[in-house]
C-alpha cells in the first residue's frame, strides 16, 4: 500500500499547494521512513487566504480520509488559526486540533511543530531537520513531523479515489492537477474556485464577478506573490511558468485585485506595514528590514524629494533581505516590494512630483485596512 501510494502520487505530479510547490511524493517517503507524524496547515495564514477554509468546510471527510492514507497509524494534527470557524469546524468533528496564534509567521511549517512540542509559534531559527527528526542546535529533540497543506492532503485523497490519469489530465504538463485559488479585493464575489493551470487570469477574475473599469493592479501570491500591472494581469495564464516571467508563481493560491480608484502606492504601504508587524522578532535582517522596507516606502509615497534616495535605498534594502531570515517571510515581502517598485513606476514618479494623478479618477484614502484572519 505504501509503495502504491508513492506511486500513485509520483504519477500524478502531485506537488504542495501551501506555497513551495515541492513533491509530496518526495516528502511522505522520506517521512514514512523516519515514521513522522503528521499536520494538517490549514491556517491560510497567507493575506487573503481562503481555500483551506474551504477544504475544511466543504471536504472534511475526504480530507480525513486523505490524512489516513498519508500518515498510517501515526498521529494526524489540524493546524488552525485559534478562534476561526476552521478551528472550531475540525474541534466539531473531534479532530486533533493544533491551535495556532492568528499571526502570519505562526503558520509556517516549523512554528508549527515547535507549536506541537509545547514551544512558541515561531519559526524555528536553529532548524532540525524536521522531516527526520533530531536534535537542534540548541539541544532540543525535534520529533520527525511532516507538514502538509490541508489541500494538498484533500489531493491525495481524490488522486486515490479518481486515480492519477484523471489529475495529470488537468492543467499544464508541468503543473498537473486541479488547484484552489482565493479571489479577493476589488471582485463582486470573492470566494474560492477550483481550476486548473493556464486559465487566464482575465477568466478567473471574471468568475469572481470583477468589472474591468476598476481592476487595478493584481497581487497574486499574497505577501510573498509579486504585483502585477493591470494589463499584464489581464493578460497572464494562471499558472508558475507564467508568473515566473514577472518573478512570481501560483504560491499558496490567493489572487488580489486593487481597486483602480484606490491609490496603489498608499495600498502597497499598508501591505508592507502589515507584513513588518507581522515579523517574528528573532533574525535581525527581518525584524529591522521589514519596517526600513515599509518606512522608505512610505517617504517615497510621500509626495516630497525624499522620494528619489528613498527609491534606491528600497530597492537595495530588498535585495539584501533575500536569503537572511530563518524563514522565507522576508524574501517573500522583499519579492513583492521590489515588483510593486517596478509595477507603480508612473505612480511614484507622479507622487514625487506632488501629485497622485495618474488616473483622473484616482483619490487618496485614509482609511487604514487592517488585514485579519
Ligand atoms: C511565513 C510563512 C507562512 C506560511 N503559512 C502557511 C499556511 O498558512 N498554510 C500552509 O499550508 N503553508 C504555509 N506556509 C508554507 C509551510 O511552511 C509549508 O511549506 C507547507 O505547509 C507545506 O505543505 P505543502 O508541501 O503541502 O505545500 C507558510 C510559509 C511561510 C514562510
Ligand atoms: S525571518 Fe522573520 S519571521 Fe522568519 S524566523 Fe526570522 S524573524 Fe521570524
Amino acid at each position: 500500500m505504501t509503495q502504491d501510494l508513492l506511486d500513485l502520487l509520483d504519477v500524478a505530479g502531485l506537488t504542495g499547494r501551501g506555497g513551495a510547490a515541492f513533491s509530496t511524493a518526495t516528502k511522505i517517503r522520506v517521512a514514512r521512513k523516519h515514521r513522522a507524524s503528521l499536520i494538517v496547515n490549514a491556517c491560510d495564514g497567507e493575506i487573503g487566504a481562503a481555500k483551506d477554509a474551504y477544504v475544511v468546510a466543504e471536504h472534511l471527510d475526504a480530507l480525513v480520509r486523505g490524512a489516513s492514507i498519508v500518515a498510517g497509524r501515526r498521529r494526524v494534527r489540524y493546524a488552525a488559526h485559534r478562534g476561526s470557524a476552521t478551528e472550531a469546524r475540525l474541534r466539531e468533528a473531534g479532530l486533533d486540533v493544533l491551535s495556532a496564534p492568528g499571526r502570519y509567521v505562526a503558520s509556517e511549517e516549523t512554528s508549527l511543530i515547535s507549536l506541537a512540542q509545547g514551544g512558541l509559534a515561531r519559526p524555528m531559527t536553529k532548524r532540525a531537520p524536521f522531516v527526520r527528526g533530531g536534535t537542534d542546535s540548541e539541544g532540543r529533540r525535534i520529533r520527525p513531523t511532516l507538514v502538509l497543506n490541508a489541500e494538498t492532503v484533500w489531493r491525495v485523497a481524490q488522486v486515490v479515489d479518481h486515480g492519477p490519469e484523471w489529475f495529470r489530465r488537468q492543467g499544464l504538463p508541468g503543473e498537473p492537477g486541479p488547484r484552489l485559488v482565493a479571489v479577493g479585493g476589488a471582485v463582486e464575489s470573492p470566494g474560492v474556485l477550483d481550476v486548473v493551470t493556464g486559465t487566464s487570469l482575465a477568466e478567473i477574475l471574471a468568475v469572481a464577478g470583477a468589472d474591468p473599469a476598476h481592476v487595478g493592479p493584481v497581487v497574486v501570491g499574497g505577501l510573498g506573490g509579486v504585483l502585477l500591472g493591470r494589463d499584464e494581469a489581464l493578460r497572464t495564464a494562471w499558472s508558475s511558468a507564467a508568473l515566473a516571467e514577472f518573478g512570481g508563481r501560483i504560491g499558496p493560491g490567493v489572487v488580489h485585485v486593487l481597486d483602480q480608484r484606490v491609490c496603489p502606492v498608499e495600498e502597497m504601504g499598508r501591505w508592507l506595514d502589515y507584513a513588518a508587524g507581522e515579523s517574528a522578532g528573532q533574525c535581525g535582517p527581518c525584524m529591522f528590514g521589514l519596517p526600513s522596507l515599509a518606512a522608505d516606502w512610505h517617504a517615497l509615497a510621500d509626495f516630497g524629494p525624499e522620494g528619489k534616495p528613498a527609491r534606491r535605498r528600497l530597492a537595495q534594502r530588498a535585495q539584501s533581505l533575500v536569503d537572511r531570515g530563518a524563514c522565507r517571510f522576508p524574501d517573500g515581502v522583499a519579492g513583492l516590494a521590489t515588483s510593486a517598485l517596478r509595477v507603480l513606476d508612473d505612480h511614484l514618479a507622479e507622487h514625487a512630483r506632488g501629485r497622485c494623478g495618474a488616473h483622473p479618477d484616482l483619490r487618496r484614502t485614509d482609511e487604514r485596512h487592517s488585514f485579519t484572519h
